[in-house]
């Protein structure tokens, strides 16, 4: 039989970390099969996901600009896709199709490593309101956050944020963040401000309460200026590096057969990865 073979497929793909990540597992668990970054084309993904339902591969992640293409172009989606409306983890069931999201998984399973216990705080404030903050939402709602906040530089799109998830859930311009902060036991940035190339926090974190988490869903750089400024306030922070990671687990289990660990040794090497490309 031929090597079981997955991807991660995207536009542009050159950068993408799963590869290290996957192949380290497999070669961690000794398994036969690859793991391989094939840049799709939107107008060609159609006939990409075709190539997955005749066999080619046993499937793969998707990212930036098909998460929605994918969404659209399965035959079964499991739950938090179906919330968040985006899928990155394609598998073949049954002849079947299917694609999930395991971001808000990855999200909530690395805080659990990172920060244990933080989902008592109830209280969140989101920076941003784009696909990746749909995501985090999903996840503090599946985790019981009694007052969910999104500050977003145009507030028509917290608002629709607002609006899809509802309950707990409310929408704000990004000026008032300061006043959001004040009593918020975790503060989530999923705007790309503070990444490679872009100074400054899109928070001033001396509004949050001492007992705050800082999480930052960038990781290029490890430490954004938002990470740098609760570091020295005190707060204790966490990276866009383990969300990587821990939301790379189920795909792998799916294709490869084996549950992997998010290892120290897998977070050095990524880390080195991250700060060699700087
Ligand atoms: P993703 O899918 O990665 O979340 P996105 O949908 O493009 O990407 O969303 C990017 C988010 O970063 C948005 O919330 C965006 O704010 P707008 O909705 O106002 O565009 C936010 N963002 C990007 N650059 C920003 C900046 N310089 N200041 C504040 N917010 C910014």
């Amino acid at each position: 039989m031929a090597e079981p073979r997955a991807f991660v497929t995207g536009f542009p793909i050159s950068h993408s970390r799963s590869p290290i990540i996957h192949r380290y597992w497999l070669k961690q668990h000794a398994l036969r099969g690859n793991y391989d970054a094939v840049p799709v084309e939107p107008k060609d993904f159609a006939s990409f996901l075709d190539r997955v339902r005749k066999g080619e591969f046993v499937g793969g992640n998707v990212t930036i600009p098909h998460k929605e293409q994918a969404f659209a172009g399965v035959d079964w989606r499991d739950e938090a896709a179906e919330a968040i409306g985006a899928v990155n983890t394609l598998w073949m069931d049954g002849g079947k199709l299917c694609g999930g999201n395991t971001d808000a998984y990855g999200f909530a399973a690395d805080l659990d490593q990172s920060a244990p216990g933080w989902d008592k705080a109830r209280t969140a404030l989101v920076i941003g309101a784009g696909g990746a903050a749909r995501a985090i939402v999903h996840a503090l709602m599946a985790r019981g956050f009694a007052d969910i906040r999104i500050a977003n530089r145009t507030q028509a799109r917290a608002e629709d944020l607002a609006a899809h998830f509802g309950g707990p859930v409310t929408a704000h311009r990004l000026e008032g963040a300061a006043d959001l902060a004040t009593d918020a036991g975790l503060v989530v940035n999923t705007t790309s401000v503070g990444m490679k190339g872009e100074d400054g926090a899109p928070l001033d974190v001396a509004h949050l309460p001492s007992s705050a988490i800082v999480s930052d869903i960038v990781y290029v750089p490890l430490q954004t200026p938002l990470l740098a400024d609760a570091r020295r306030r005190g707060l204790k922070t966490v990276n866009g590096l383990g969300m990587l990671l821990h939301q790379a687990v189920p795909g792998f289990e799916r294709w490869f057969g084996v549950r992997p660990e998010v290892t120290p040794e897998l977070r050095a090497l990524i880390e080195a990865d991250v700060a060699a490309a700087r």
